[in-house]
C-alpha cells in the first residue's frame, strides 16, 4: 500500500531544532496541503530535554537517546541538528546504513565529509539534504541545484555570515572599532561566546565548500578554501572605504576563471552601489551569475531558529516527495550526476584590485620608494591618498592598485614591510569590481 504518513526524529533540540519543531506542529495543515499527506514528527533527541522550548509538543516523544530514534523503524526521515564533527558524523552514517533519509544543517561537516556522505546516501538509496546548511533561510542550494541548473555558473559573490555582517555594519554606520562591536554582538547574542568560526571566516568557508560544489561539480574541502577573517579591519579602512565610495564585507567568493576554480573568502572592498554592498546587519546575500540567466541575487536571514527551520522543514517536504512517489535521487545531492575535477586555482595566483594602506613614514621621497617596488612587482597605481601630516612618524598612505597577481602583490609587501621608511605592516585588503549584480 502506498505510503500516506512521512515521519521524522530530530537529533538536536537546540535553537533550530526547536524552530524545526515549531515549523512542523504549528505548520502542519499547510505542510499537509502542500505535500499530499502529513509530517508526523515522532521524536526528538537531546541531552537536555528538562529545559522548556515554549513548543506544545503533544505526542511528540523526547529522549536522552539518540540511537533509538536513529534505529526507530517507523522513522523515514533522520533530521540532525547537534552540528560540530563527532558524534554528528556517526549518527548520519547510522541512519543511512538503517536506510533512513537525512536532513542536516552540518556546514562544517559536509565542507570536510560532504563527498563520503553523498556516496554513502547515494549508495543506499537514500536523500540528504542539507539546504540549511548554508546562508538559513535562503533556498540557495536548491537554486543552484534545480532552478539555476541549466547554467554554467560563472561566479557566486556570498555574504554567509551574520555575525560578521552584523559585525561590519555597525563599524561603518557608528564609526566603531572591531572589538567593541564583537562584544556588544555578543551580549545580544549575535555571535558565540567563541566567535572564532565565525569572525576568522571558518564558518563562510564550510559554506563556501557546499557552495562550490554545487555549483562546479568539483569536490573542495574546507582547506582548499583561502579563508581570511575580519579582525584586523580598522575604523580607519572603513573611512578610507567610505572615502573611495565603497564598503567593506566579508565575502565568500567562488568562480570559474580560464578553466579554474577560485574559491576564497576575505574582507572585500566593493563600490557602495553594488546591490549586495547593500545588505546590512545580519542578513545575508548571495549574487550569482550564471551564463544564461544573467546575475541573480539572493537575499535573506541566514540564521535563526525559524529561518534556518523554514530550509530544514523543505528539505524534509522534498523527501517526502520522493518517498510518496516511491524514488529517491531524483535530484544528484551535490547538484551533479559526475563529477569534474577542475583545478581549484592557488590562492598566489588569482588576480584582484588591492587596497594597500602603508604606515609611511612622513618625510620626501618615500611615496616614491614604495610606488618604485610596486612598479618592479608588475602592480600599476590606480590611485594615493594621503592622511595627516605628522613629520618624520608614520602616517596613512593608501594606494589603490589596478588588477595585479596576487604572488606579485605578495612579493612587494614582504619588501616593503622591511623599509626604514613604513613603520608597520601593510594592511591589504581586495577589492572588487567585477561582474556584480
Ligand atoms: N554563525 C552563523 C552566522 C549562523 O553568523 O551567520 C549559522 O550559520
Amino acid at each position: 500500500m502506498a505510503k500516506k504518513t512521512i515521519t521524522v526524529g530530530i537529533i538536536g533540540f537546540g535553537t533550530v531544532g526547536a524552530g524545526t519543531a515549531r515549523i512542523l506542529l504549528q505548520n502542519a495543515e499547510i505542510i499537509r496541503r502542500r505535500l499530499g499527506a502529513p509530517v508526523l514528527l515522532k521524536s526528538i533527541s537531546d541531552l537536555d530535554i528538562k529545559r522548556d522550548r515554549g513548543i506544545r509538543l503533544g505526542d511528540v516523544k523526547l529522549t536522552t537517546a539518540a540511537r533509538d530514534v536513529i534505529a526507530d523503524p517507523d522513522i523515514d526521515i533522520i533530521v540532525e541538528l547537534i552540528g560540530g564533527y563527532a558524534p554528528a558524523k556517526e549518527f548520519i552514517f547510522d541512519a543511512i546504513r538503517n536506510g533512513k533519509h537525512v536532513v542536516t544543517a552540518n556546514k562544517a561537516l559536509l565542507a570536510v565529509h560532504g563527498e563520503e556522505i553523498y556516496a554513502a546516501a547515494e549508495k543506499a538509496g537514500v536523500n540528504v539534504g542539507f539546504e540549511a546548511s548554508v546562508a538559513g533561510g535562503i533556498p540557495i542550494l536548491k537554486s543552484l541545484r534545480e532552478g539555476l541548473a541549466a547554467n554554467r555558473i560563472e561566479s557566486i559573490y556570498g555574504i554567509v555570515n551574520g555575525t560578521c555582517n552584523y559585525i561590519l555594519t555597525l563599524m561603518m554606520n557608528e564609526g566603531r572599532k572591531f572589538d567593541e562591536v564583537l562584544k556588544e554582538a555578543q551580549a545580544k547574542g549575535y555571535a558565540e561566546a567563541d566567535p572564532t568560526f565565525d569572525i576568522e571566516g571558518i564558518d563562510s568557508a564550510h559554506k563556501l565548500a557546499i557552495i562550490t560544489m554545487l555549483a562546479y561539480g568539483t569536490p573542495v574541502r574546507f582547506d582548499d578554501i583561502y579563508t581570511e577573517g575580519i579582525s584586523k579591519i580598522t575604523p580607519l579602512d572603513i573611512e578610507f572605504a567610505r572615502e573611495l565610495g565603497c564598503k567593506i564585507k566579508l565575502l565568500a567568493i567562488t568562480k570559474m576563471v580560464n578553466g579554474e576554480i577560485e574559491a576564497r573568502v576575505h574582507p572585500t572592498m566593493l563600490p557602495e552601489s553594488y546591490p549586495i554592498a547593500t545588505v546590512d546587519g545580519v542578513f545575508n546575500a548571495l549574487s550569482v551569475s550564471g551564463d544564461a540567466v544573467g546575475s541573480t541575487l539572493f537575499y535573506g536571514r541566514g540564521a535563526g531558529d525559524l529561518p534556518t527551520g523554514s530550509a530544514v522543514v523543505a528539505d524534509i517536504m522534498d523527501i517526502g516527495r520522493d518517498i510518496l512517489s516511491g524514488c529517491t535521487g531524483r535530484s544528484p545531492l551535490a547538484a551533479f550526476r559526475e563529477r569534474a575535477n577542475l583545478k581549484i586555482r592557488k590562492m598566489e595566483d588569482i588576480t584582484s584590485c588591492y587596497y594597500l594602506r602603508f604606515a609611511a613614514i612622513d618625510k620626501p621621497g618615500v611615496l616614491s620608494k614604495i610606488s618604485g617596488v610596486l612598479g618592479k612587482n608588475h602592480i600599476s597605481i590606480e590611485s594615493v591618498i594621503q592622511k595627516g601630516r605628522k613629520e618624520a612618524e608614520a602616517v596613512p598612505l593608501v594606494m589603490m592598485t589596478h588588477e595585479a597577481v596576487e604572488r606579485n602583490v605578495r612579493k612587494a609587501l614582504d619588501e616593503i614591510n622591511k623599509m626604514d621608511c613604513v613603520g608597520g605592516p601593510t594592511m591589504v585588503i581586495r577589492v572588487e569590481e567585477g561582474k556584480q549584480s
